[in-house]
């Protein structure tokens, strides 16, 4: 059965669902596996914590980037000891931190917040080992730093660590983000040459790093003309820094983290044309759950109405470009007509194509819309009008279909 068969069959009994093929994120999480020896690499459980999807980025020995409580208590339960989950977000709690202390790595995202593990160590007379989620003296394109809510200025660090009081926090790793979506391998290259050096700093700093997590970054093409990240040119990069950096801190290992390039291309999101009407000759076609069962379509369409540029800059995870996603439509036949693609909740907001070629779509009959098997199901405002949820769907490589 071919994937429009699947999505046929599986039509007759859901009227929105998400279809996420394993065979695509086996392949891509091993293209990474390939391409960067001597990297391990965590998933970023935000882009879709769905428990089939981290079953199988798991069962390729990735560990958990993980952003919330629930995403340490998501990885636990889904296998992963401590050693495998890497915890970094702002804004953790006294009780975010007890909670996950045993049971993660904790990356501390400001001075107060390892002041809160410290006073969590002492309740718990124990003592820690953490990271530090560096803000640095850089940015992709910069050999400047820039002001952000995430992490830690470079200079504060290093100030912290030389004259901590913190007797129960030993700093043994760091961990940098700047960006998601880059599409220049050359730039990503030139981003990690840059936190190898920062790596040696805070090595020295800490008396020993045992990791080094370069973030992640690496993107993929969401629009027909976007060129594919240029795996093999990061790989032979990393594969020289790595040999240089691997000469002064041999034990510290060496993680990238990524979410969309494992899942994103994995995923559909199905939805079921409900009516159709000509409003003063215009024809609109009435979908099953657009905007609250996958919101990026739209948000894409509101971002664009407030704008003239043509190539409005991304705010990822929510908008990345003009035509991000594509439309399909399980027919065939020579019948075409111009048509709004809008959905059933009550904003008008809820427009997620307009005036497009598409042939002619009745009740009954599916839009297929690509890119959605990452921050998709896991943005949509399902809770607003009380609507049905979209389906999650799993396909595993022997083409059975998983709840
Ligand atoms: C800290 C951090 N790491 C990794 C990621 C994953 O990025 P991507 O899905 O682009 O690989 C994100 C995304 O927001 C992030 O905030």
């Amino acid at each position: 059965m071919n994937i429009y068969e699947v999505i046929t069959k599986q039509s007759q009994i859901y009227d929105s669902f998400y279809l996420y093929d394993e065979s695509c994120i086996l392949d891509n999480t091993q293209k990474l596996l390939d391409s960067f020896p001597g990297v391990e690499f965590l998933y970023s459980v935000k882009c879709n914590p769905n428990t089939n999807v981290l079953n199988c980025v798991f069962g390729q020995g990735f560990g958990a980037d993980a952003a919330s409580l629930g995403e340490v208590l998501l990885s636990c339960k889904a296998g992963l000891p401590k050693e495998k989950i890497y915890y970094s977000a702002p804004g953790k709690t006294l009780k975010d931190i007890r909670e996950s202390i045993e049971k993660s790595f904790l990356i501390a995202d400001s001075i107060d917040e390892i002041h809160r593990i410290q006073k969590v160590a002492e309740e718990m007379d124990i003592k820690v080992k953490i990271g530090l989620r560096i803000n640095p003296d850089f940015t992709y394109l910069t050999d400047s730093g820039v002001s952000s809510k995430f992490g830690i200025d470079e200079d504060q660090a290093a100030e912290f660590i030389t004259n901590s009081s913190c007797d129960r926090v030993r700093i043994n790793g760091i961990h940098v983000h700047l960006k998601s979506q880059e599409l220049d391998a050359n730039i990503l290259a030139g981003y990690h040459k840059k936190m190898f050096v920062l790596a040696e700093k805070f090595d020295k700093l800490c008396g020993g790093l045992e990791y080094l997590n370069l973030g992640s970054g690496i993107g993929i093409p969401y629009e027909e003309g976007d060129a594919p990240f240029d795996l093999s040119y990061l790989s032979s990069s990393m594969e020289k820094e790595l040999a240089g950096f691997k000469t002064i801190c041999s034990d510290t290992k060496v993680m990238i983290e990524v979410g969309r390039f494992a899942v994103c291309k994995s995923g559909v999101y199905v939805t079921k044309v409900l009516d159709r009407k000509v409003s003063h000759g215009k024809t609109y076609i009435i979908l099953k759950n657009t905007m609250n069962g996958f919101i990026r379509p739209s948000l894409a369409k509101m971002v664009l109405s407030y704008t003239n540029e043509l190539s409005p800059k991304g705010t990822e995870p929510l908008f990345t470009s003009r035509n991000a996603f594509s439309f399909i439509t399980l027919k065939e036949g020579d019948e075409e007509e111009t048509v709004t693609l809008v959905g059933n909740l009550c904003t008008s907001a809820d427009v997620i194509a307009e005036d497009i070629t598409l042939p002619r779509l009745e009740a009954g009959d599916l839009v297929v819309i690509n890119n959605a098997g990452g921050y998709a199901a896991v943005l949509s405002p399902i809770q607003f009008s009380s609507q049905e949820k979209p389906a999650e769907l799993f396909l595993t490589a022997k083409g059975d279909i998983t709840v």
